[in-house]
């Protein structure tokens, strides 16, 4: 089953009660929350206290993607605001540290991912899969919304989906960036079953109509 993270980066801020609410009441599968800190990617977004609102007002898993620097620092906390599946970028610190913080992830009873950026082969989320719930595939670079699908990174899509069906068939694939009706088709061909939309989503006139596209053409 295809499943549909929409990325609140794309929400209108001052209403996110509203839109996240709204997402629940269109089909949203989890809701996909962007944490920046301006040192790993060239941007900053939210942290905590926001994660912990939004906590209170829906039951849909919430999705925290990390793009920060060293993120085994914040795993507790930010399960503590409400993550259920917490998401690190291998890029962003060394082996040994990313395996304890997924660990650590699982300990505390949240679902543990790791996320590659367009220039991190696929081979790099190998030794990770016994400890990963998800694999991120990012289809832009991270760090803002609205940028060009990079259709190149689809066979990376489809490698890793070998290994997790081969090896780890509970694991789920993700994609993030550029995922609208004209390239969701494309992910989930390639073997990803999560995917992550923002500018597109958000700006469909029809948010349940664009989910429903979204996870049928699959
Ligand atoms: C980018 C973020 C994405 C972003 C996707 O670094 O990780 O989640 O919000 O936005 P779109 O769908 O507009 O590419
Ligand atoms: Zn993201």
């Amino acid at each position: 089953m295809i499943k549909v993270s929409p990325s609140i980066l794309s929400a209108d801020f001052v209403n996110l009660e509203r839109d996240i609410r709204h997402l629940g009441e269109c089909g949203a599968d989890y809701i996909h929350v962007d944490v920046m800190d301006g040192l790993f990617v060239p941007n900053l977004t939210i942290g905590m206290p926001v994660l912990a609102a939004i906590r209170n007002v829906t039951e849909l898993p919430l999705d925290v993607h990390l793009m920060i620097e060293r993120p085994a620092r914040y795993v507790e906390r930010f399960i503590e605001a409400g993550a259920d599946i917490l998401t690190l970028h291998v890029e962003a610190d060394n082996r040994e540290n990313t395996q304890v913080a997924l660990m650590q992830i699982r300990a505390l009873g949240a679902r543990a991912a790791i996320s590659l950026k367009p220039g991190t082969p696929a081979e790099e989320a190998l030794p990770y899969l016994p400890y990963c719930d998800m694999v991120l595939v990012m289809m832009v670079e991270p760090g803002f919304g609205k940028q060009r699908f990079m259709a190149d990174m689809l066979p990376k899509v489809a490698q890793i989906r070998s290994w997790i069906d081969r090896d780890h068939p509970h694991c789920e694939l993700e994609v993030d960036g550029g995922v609208s009706e004209a390239t969701a088709k494309l992910c989930t061909s390639a073997g990803a079953n999560v995917l992550v939309s923002g500018s597109a989503l958000f700006k469909a006139p029809d948010t349940a109509a664009f989910i429903r596209n979204i996870k049928e053409e699959a």
